[in-house]
């Protein structure tokens, strides 16, 4: 069996030194190469914080977290982020914004400079799978905010990354765009194994539905100090339609997973 891509080793984060907020305390999960997981849990339980973990954006104050063999010391290359709330700079293009990271990290900055037209192309094809085409010459100013959610999508994907992390990268588009995203994720997923290159990802969502038509595997976590109370295993086949979200059984899952962070929510956190 391969070690796994992302591990995570009774982790420890407390925000703000001594006497700061133990954001999360004995974290440890494991993610495999080429598996989607998706992480829920209460409000304020550390879900961001263990993205920002695995990132390399934050240090544990206790415990490994290593991605791809090496130990995290600094902001992880390989990954793609997708945040929240999307940070477009007002003064590029939303094609400028999507080739961001392309000018950020190092390897690919070179790239970009040979073969930029390639890389333009490349964000204009993105832009057209997430319902943008044409919009790339417009500043993010001019798109709604469910426009500059999807072309934060397309900058996070745009150096075709081996990890994606998304934190609740769909929670202010409505109810139509978001299932339409959702496809183009597992869309992604799905033809990145079949070309032999699978991407990883790594979602965070408030939306039980959403995790469980996207994810193999869904983690639940603790209120804060926030760790892994439970994992669970999400049986449909792939491909998987929108459909499956009619069935008992996907009822089922969502209500069961609705029951733990209940409970989750209402248990005294941990003295800190
Ligand atoms: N930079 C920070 N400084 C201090 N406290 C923080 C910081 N970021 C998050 N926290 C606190 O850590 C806890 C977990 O936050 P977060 O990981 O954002 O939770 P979630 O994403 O699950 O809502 C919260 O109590 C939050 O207020
Ligand atoms: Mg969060």
């Amino acid at each position: 069996m391969s070690r796994p891509l992302v591990s995570i080793e009774n982790v420890d984060l407390r925000y703000g030194g001594e006497g700061g907020t133990l954001a999360v305390s004995g974290l440890s999960l494991a993610v495999e190469k080429g598996e989607f997981v998706a992480v829920v849990g209460p409000s304020g339980c550390g879900k961001s914080t263990l993205m920002k973990l695995v990132t390399g954006l934050n240090m544990p104050s206790a415990g490994q977290v290593s991605v791809a063999d090496e130990p995290v010391t600094k902001p992880v290359s390989i990954v793609g982020m997708a945040f929240q709330n999307p940070t477009m700079l007002p003064w590029r293009t939303t094609l400028d914004n999507i080739l961001l990271p392309l000018e950020i990290v190092e390897r690919h900055r070179v790239r970009l400079r040979a073969f930029k037209a390639d890389y333009i192309a490349k964000a204009e094809t993105l832009l057209a799978t997430v319902g943008l085409k044409g919009f790339g010459a417009k500043f993010p100013w001019q798109l709604s905010g469910g426009m500059q959610q999807r072309a934060n999508l397309c900058r996070a994907l745009i150096h075709e990354p081996e990890l994606l992390m998304l934190d609740e990268p769909f929670g202010a588009l409505d109810a139509f765009t978001r299932e339409e995203l959702w496809c183009v994720i597992r869309d992604l997923h799905q033809d990145s194994a079949a070309t032999g290159h699978p991407v990883t990802i790594v979602l965070v969502t408030h939306d039980l539905r959403e995790a469980v038509f996207l994810a193999d595997r869904i983690f639940v976590m603790s209120a804060r100090p926030g760790r892994i109370i439970e994992t669970k295993t999400v049986p449909f086949q792939r491909p998987r339609a929108l459909d499956v979200m009619y069935t008992p059984e996907f009822n089922g899952i969502v209500h069961d997973l609705r029951a733990l962070i209940a409970e989750a929510r209402v248990q005294p956190a941990e003295a800190v």
